[in-house]
């Protein structure tokens, strides 16, 4: 294999040591925190038929059109890399049938899009999802909201802003298109070549381009709001109202609709100030989508975990505060001592100890250096002699005193050591 092969594929990483420590922390608080709001965890395959994200995400989304990993198996169905996770949620929930109606999951894992890879933008990431079924209810889209928000504190991320706006409902569309392609006709030529197209095709797409000059156009024309019902900008109102009494501060956006089709009602995004051009680090809204001829409705989030990793490492580059067990370290000389260690290993981790043996043969010098190495705060040295006693050597790393003890006090003191660094209750 050449050493090309050894790197993984572009836009996609291998997530070690220091950095998995943020993992480890973002995901133990997330389940902690979500089982207080009442969510489940699921886990749904990473491969499904594509007409689940077709029909879902709308076919003519970015997404769909040229960002899924999608191939043939070998029976010649079609099937996708999930580039998102609340279609494969959904339809795990509809084949619930009527036992999902209320339900709360979360789901962690990795997410695929073919896009072009650049910095905060990979071809594999990994969401922290979280959906809530249930009919339009502008309290329990607040409360999302208000989740979220909580869920950034409990990490300790600040200097984020969360962003609003509404899609109006289904009965809006025609609308709302009718309203904004009026809008913008006197100017369609000087949009952008993409935007030219999103003029036939999905329209509301002009108002979130990136490029300048579109973006001049869109400040300049009425909010999409004032193309929608009566009952849609109460509904806006109504999760603004909640907010405010859960005092969770947002930035109306009249420009932000998300890049998926099936959202209605209530958008949002939250964007940290700590990235760069991909600056959102979640993306959520109310959506309604069909599932084997049942519309079902819901409401989540998903946070980009790579993005709210980047953003915490910014603030703390030191890494996550971390409890460990002391690292206990046996030293073996001669064979008969590696296996009576290798015992002894066995029945101090059944105790709680943390506690590490070389298992190749080596000097006395080489094994207390990977102890130093590995950071020990206690070695237990047995050779001939001491299994000739029945005795140990524990050994203090930090200031090298050293004594004789026999297996009760030797017990005694490690499992003690474990005892002292557990959380007070
Ligand atoms: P999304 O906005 O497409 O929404 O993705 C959510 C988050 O995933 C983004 O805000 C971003 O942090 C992260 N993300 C997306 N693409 C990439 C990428 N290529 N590289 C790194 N991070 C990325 C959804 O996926 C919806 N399913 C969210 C949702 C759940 N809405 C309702 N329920």
């Amino acid at each position: 294999m050449s050493s090309q092969n050894l790197q993984p594929i572009q836009g996609m990483s291998d997530i070690t040591t220091p950095e998995i420590f943020w993992w480890q922390k973002v995901e133990s608080d997330a389940r902690h925190l979500l089982s207080l709001y009442g969510f489940e965890e699921v886990r749904t395959p990473v491969v499904e038929y594509t007409a689940v994200f077709e029909r879902s995400l709308g076919d003519t989304t970015d997404v769909v059109q040229k960002e899924m990993y999608t191939f043939m198996d070998r029976g010649g169905r079609s099937l996708s890399l999930r580039p998102e996770g609340t279609a494969g949620v959904m339809r795990f929930l509809a084949g619930l049938g009527p036992e999902a109606a209320g339900k709360r999951v979360y789901y962690i894992g990795p997410m695929f899009r073919c896009e072009r890879p650049q910095a905060g933008r990979k071809r594999q990431f990994h969401q922290l999802g979280v959906e809530a079924l249930g009919a339009a209810n502008a309290g329990a889209d607040a409360e999302m909201i208000a989740l979220q928000v909580h869920l950034l504190n409990q990490w300790g991320l600040e200097n984020s802003t969360v962003n609003i706006n509404t899609r109006g409902t289904p009965e809006d569309r025609q609308a709302v298109s009718r309203g904004l392609a009026e809008a913008l006709t006197p100017q369609r030529d000087q949009l952008c070549e993409d935007c030219k197209r999103r003029f036939d095709t999905n329209i509301l797409r002009v108002l979130d381009c990136k490029n300048e000059a579109c973006g001049k156009i869109v400040d300049g024309i009425p909010p999409v709001t004032a193309f929608m019902s009566e009952a849609s900008r109460q509904y806006l109102e109504q999760v603004r109202r909640f907010l405010k009494l859960l005092n969770i501060p947002v930035c109306m956006n009249p420009r932000l609709v998300r890049g998926l089709d099936y959202y209605v009602h209530t958008v949002w995004e939250i964007t940290h100030g700590a990235l760069g051009a991909q600056n959102a680090i979640a993306g959520g809204g109310r959506y309604q989508m069909e599932m084997d001829g049942r519309v079902i409705e819901g409401v989540g989030f998903a946070f980009g975990l790579e993005r709210v990793i980047a953003s915490l490492q910014q603030g703390k580059p030191s890494g996550p505060e971390r409890s460990v067990a002391p690292l206990v370290w046996l030293v073996s000389l001669g064979d008969k001592a590696m296996e009576e260690n290798l015992v002894l290993a066995q029945a101090l981790r059944q105790r709680g100890v943390r506690c590490e043996l070389e298992l190749n043969k080596g000097s006395m010098k080489s094994q207390m250096r990977a102890a130093n190495r590995a950071g020990a705060a206690q070695a237990v040295i047995r050779g001939d002699q001491e299994l000739e006693k029945g005795l140990f050597v524990l050994k203090n790393m930090s200031d090298g005193s050293q004594k004789e003890v026999d297996l009760p006090a030797l017990m005694n003191e490690l499992v003690r050591g474990v005892v002292a660094i557990e959380p007070a209750k």
